[in-house]
Formats: C-alpha cells, structure tokens, sequence
C-alpha cells in the first residue's frame, strides 16, 4: 500500500480525533459542537470556513495555484438515536445517541486529509470540504443543496465515501453506475366498518383486506416490474385493533419502504400500488388510501468519476484491493442528492468483519480506526489526481454495474 506517510505518522492523532467524536454524537441538524470541532481543525490548518449551510453544515474551502477547477469532498457527521452497547472507554456519553454509521471516522478522515492538503498543497484548483449534517433519514445533503450549496461554491464533481463492514481493511469498492438505492416510504389507512367478531357480515374487516393487500403488494416487484430490475418492498407495519376478542376493528394501518436503483422503477411501483389499493378496496368494500412519499434518490455514480477513483484506489492500495464485483445495497444515502447535481462517486472502504455486532447501525458497532490513514490519504490522492498540475484525465470506464 503507498499510503501518505505522514497521514500514517498522524494516526494517533486521528484515532483522538475520531474517538473524541464517537465519545460526543450528537442527532440531525444538532451536530454543534461536532461542527465548531470540525471548523475550528479546518482553521487551524489555514482553510477558509463557511458555516451555518443546513444549521450544522461547515464547508471548508482550500485554493492554490491559478486552474479555475474544483472538487467538492463529502463527510457526514451525524449519529443515530441508539443507545451504545459498547463498554471500551470512548463509548457514547449520551444516553440514546451513537456514532454507529461510523460517520465520526468519515469526519475524522476527512479533516485528516484537509490539514495534508493544506500543508503539502500539492494541487491546482480549489477543493471544498463538506460536511453535512443529517444524514440518517432527513437529508441534511439535500437541505445544504436548498440553501446554495453548488450556487455558493461552484464545484464540478463530488466524491463521497462510507465504511462498509464486511469488506476487508485495506480494500475499496467502486460500481460505475448505482451504488445505494432509494428510500421510498408509504403508509396506508384502510377503513371499514366495525362490528361484532361473530357477526361479521354485519361490517367491512380492514383486517382481512390488508391482509390481502400484504399479499398483492408483494406481486408488483415479482409480476409487475422487469425482472431485470432489483426492487424490494417491505411491510414494515400492520397495525388492526378491535380493543377485544370479539370485536373487528374500524381501521387498520400498513407502512412500509419501497427500494430502487431507477426513478422508472419507483414511478412504477408506485403506479402498481395505487391499482392494488384501489381493487382491494373494491374487493373487500373498504376504504383504501395510499400515501406514498418520496424519500432519498438512488446513489448513482457517474461512470467516468468511477473509473477515476478507481484508478486511484488501484494505485494506493493495488488493483487486487479494489472491488468493483460488489453488488449495490438496497441501503439509502442522502450523497444520492449531491451525485444528482454533479457528477461524482461514492466508493466503499472496508471496515473489516461484520462480526461481534460490528454492522453498520448496530448498538455494538465501532468504526475501524485501522481505516483512518487510508481513507484520508484516498482523498489527499484523489485530490493530487483529480486537480493534477499535467492532466486530471484518466482514461477508461468501468462496466456498468446493478
Ligand atoms: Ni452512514
């Protein structure tokens, strides 16, 4: 591996970092002291900071040289509303609250490379540094776009990154195309009639309707949807209750989350559930109504950056160390927003074994601190790459992938 030898020398450094972080998370949109921690590093370190894009977000803004091109750089900071199960002594000091998506590794790394860069400056063109709250369900990626993210700092592609558990320290993947699906959500309300349970031909059952609602819905990704296309829909919830052993309930109430890789296929499934809400009501004599909402985009890479970072991952730790076989996750991530606007790639680093609980939103999980001289030092590289002083081309694409 040709890590970056002085990121190597700082890991102590970054493991503190990083450990300070996991020992403070803080939730969605409250990631202050993470943020004045954050701006504060990127100051020291001479980088211009802007604060307050989506409350918590700081962008950190590093010029040299003359080249008018520029590249956005993504961590993002926020934790989960898990009480932490680990005991080792950076463990969370706030009740219900963990850094167990390993986002305080991703910050950690990120800042690590932002204090390289601005030393060595060893590029031509400006790199932002992003760090964006809320990135677990409520889209702190896509806010920070709403108040002027691109318009404010005017950037031609984006680079993300996240751990992932399972895949081996010292091992990157990269997909030329999706990499993270997206995450619908709906709930529907069928209402009936109530009545006595021995007389139920006296009401309309929900309960027996949405019983066979569960079972139509799950005919649209087998029946309705080109085979070829990977889609899931989970009934999350059913919830029908009379109050008694003898009483059929009003209403009954489903939810559920809907997954993709293409805009096509979310307008389909939602087409198809509106038909089979629709009929089953009909079926059954029961009000049936859908709402469907639209949630984080697919994370789709652009080709062309794929095969870029890949040609600096194959560098830094060898072609035989960067995967490009691995299937997309049906998981979600808010950097989907960002990759719509610009063209950029979100690539996977591996955080070792899945083992012992050490899965991503697990209350045992903890990011791999192995990692941090590695992701940091993919970044300084990309950036070295990306914003050379000969040429930011590289040639060559990667297949398509999912
Ligand atoms: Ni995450």
């Amino acid at each position: 591996m040709k890590l970056v030898d002085a990121l190597l020398a700082h890991q102590p450094r970054l493991v503190a970092l990083r450990h300070d972080l996991h020992a403070h998370p803080e939730l969605a949109f409250e990631e202050r002291r993470t943020a004045d921690l954050v701006a504060r590093t990127l100051e020291a370190a001479g980088i211009k900071v802007h604060r307050g894009l989506a409350k918590t977000g700081v962008v950190g803004v590093l010029k040299h040289g003359s080249s008018p091109r520029a590249i956005g750089l993504r961590a993002d900071m926020d934790a989960l509303p898990i009480h932490e199960q680990n005991l080792f002594p950076h463990r969370s000091k706030h009740e219900g609250r963990m850094h167990a998506c390993g986002h305080d590794g991703h910050t950690a790394m990120l800042l690590g490379a932002a204090e390289y860069l601005a030393a060595s400056r060893d590029f031509d063109g400006t790199v932002y540094f992003i760090f964006q709250p809320a990135e677990e369900t409520v889209g702190g990626a896509r806010v920070m776009i709403e108040e002027g993210l691109f318009e404010r700092f005017p950037i031609d592609a984006v680079y993300g990154m996240h751990n992932w558990p399972g895949l081996p320290v010292g091992q990157f993947a990269v997909h030329a195309g999706p990499v993270m699906a997206c995450s619908d959500q709906f709930d529907i309300v069928l209402r009936g009639h109530g009545a006595h349970a021995a007389f139920p031909h006296q009401g309309r059952d929900p309960t027996v309707a949405g019983a066979a609602l569960v079972q139509a819905l799950q005919s649209i990704v087998s029946r309705t949807l080109d085979p070829l296309d990977a889609a899931v829909l989970s009934i999350t919830r059913f919830h029908a209750d009379g109050g008694a052993y003898n009483v059929i309930p009003e209403r009954a109430e489903l939810c559920g989350t809907v997954r993709a890789f293409r805009p096509e296929v979310q307008d389909q499934v939602e087409a198809a559930m509106e038909r089979i809400c629709a009929g089953i009501g009909a079926a059954h004599g029961v009000q049936v109504n859908l709402a469907y909402q639209r949630g984080y985009p697919p994370s789709v890479n652009d080709a062309v950056e794929a095969a870029r970072c890949r040609a600096v991952l194959e560098e830094l730790v060898g072609a035989e160390n960067v995967r490009t076989d691995l299937r997309p996750s049906m998981g979600a991530e808010d950097f989907a927003y960002m990759l719509r606007e610009r063209p950029g790639c979100y690539v996977w680093i591996g955080n070792g074994p899945g083992e012992g609980g050490c899965m991503l939103h697990n209350p045992h999980y903890d990011f791999n601190d192995e990692v941090l001289p590695l992701g940091a030092s993919y970044w300084v590289r990309l950036t070295e790459r990306l914003l050379g002083r000969e040429s930011a081309v590289v040639d060559g694409e990667l297949p398509e992938t999912g």
